[in-house]
């Protein structure tokens, strides 16, 4: 189900609409498998989407998006190394902001959030793995954080008041959701006005071929759901952000083979991959190198206009997983 396909209850552009998106039989089932990846990632019991994560090779090694310095002053557990970004290294945190991470995970952005906003400040992760919330508030209640709480719920529904955050970050996740439209008249209605909003994610800077974009298609996750930038700033925009504008970004490039000039000419096998998705593809060398080219990691940035208070009922509902 593409999200073109989603019906939705209205098209207004205000950012400020009480609508909701009918969730189809089939995303409720995406939604589970995304959910159960995340749990058993959460309770330690998989690796296969962290060994997939260090396939692709980031032109950032290691510990690609953090500081060493950084890592040192979060709980260890807090890094499952699957972010795509650092989004609080780019937000500019002022001591006493409230600051809300869309899929907190483990919590690392959290923390990290939580040090430079300090005593006076607050941070909360919403997280919809239950598993996830449990890691991240062992990790608080271990290393002592009182500024963080971690609240089970759907980015497309948060369990947050309208007008209450200075800032809203999240790190590969909204492709992840049902709905990126919804995500992010979300995100405005919770964010204060004059509020920012700095996210990490991955997207096409052009389009893959063909063969490539059916497969995607099929699979479920991040690199799959994942859509052409100009298309992915326009839905921040019509959620009534302004000033939305890309502050970062890298191409993310699968570890390649060194072939020989016969072998370049020919078909090649590649794997596909998406949060544990996987799909053998026979490419060609244009195509793959289009491929390469294709996936980015961006930052991106928008404001909600400081003259827009949002009187929007919230979305939030108690989920029963
Ligand atoms: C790729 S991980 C990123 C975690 C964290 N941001 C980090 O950088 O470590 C995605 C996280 O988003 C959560 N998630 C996925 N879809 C969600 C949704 N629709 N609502 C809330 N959380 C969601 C998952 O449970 C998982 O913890």
């Amino acid at each position: 189900m593409t999200e073109k396909a989603v019906k939705k209850v209205s098209s207004c552009c205000s950012g400020d609409t009480p609508s909701d998106v009918q969730i189809t039989d089939s995303e409720e089932k995406a939604r589970k498998a995304i959910r159960g990846q995340y749990s058993s990632i959460a309770s330690g019991k998989t690796q296969e989407m962290l060994e997939e994560k260090n396939e692709l090779d980031s032109n950032k090694k290691k510990s690609p998006f953090y500081a060493e310095e950084e890592l040192k002053n979060i709980p260890e557990n807090a890094n499952l190394g699957l972010g795509s970004g650092n989004p609080i290294a780019l937000a500019d945190v002022k001591e006493g902001e409230t600051i809300v991470d869309l899929g907190s995970g483990a919590g690392i952005d959290c923390f990290l959030a939580a040090n430079k906003t300090g005593t006076e400040g607050k941070v909360i992760g919403v997280d919809m793995t239950p598993e996830m919330i449990d890691l991240a508030r062992e990790n608080a209640f271990k290393s002592n954080y009182k500024n963080v709480e971690f609240r089970l719920g759907e980015i497309e529904h948060l369990p947050i008041a309208n007008n209450t955050a200075d800032l809203i970050i999240s790190n590969c996740v909204i492709n992840l959701g049902s709905s990126k439209e919804q995500v992010f008249r979300e995100a405005y209605r919770v964010l204060k006005p004059g509020g920012r909003i700095i996210i990490s994610d991955i997207m096409f800077a052009k389009s893959l071929p063909e063969k490539v974009s059916t497969a995607f298609k099929e699979m479920s996750g991040c690199v799959s759901r994942a859509v052409i930038t100009e298309d992915y700033l326009d839905t921040i925009k019509r959620a009534g952000f302004t000033d939305v504008e890309i502050i970062d970004k890298y191409t993310i490039q699968r570890k390649e083979q060194k072939l020989t000039k016969k072998e370049q000419k020919g078909k090649q096998k590649v794997t596909l991959a998406s949060d544990g998705n996987k799909i053998e593809l026979e490419l060609t060398h244009e195509e793959i190198s289009c491929l390469n080219e294709a996936i980015i990691s961006a930052h991106v940035r928008g404001v909600k206009p400081s003259n827009s208070y949002s009187t929007t009922v919230p979305l939030a509902k108690l989920v029963v997983y």
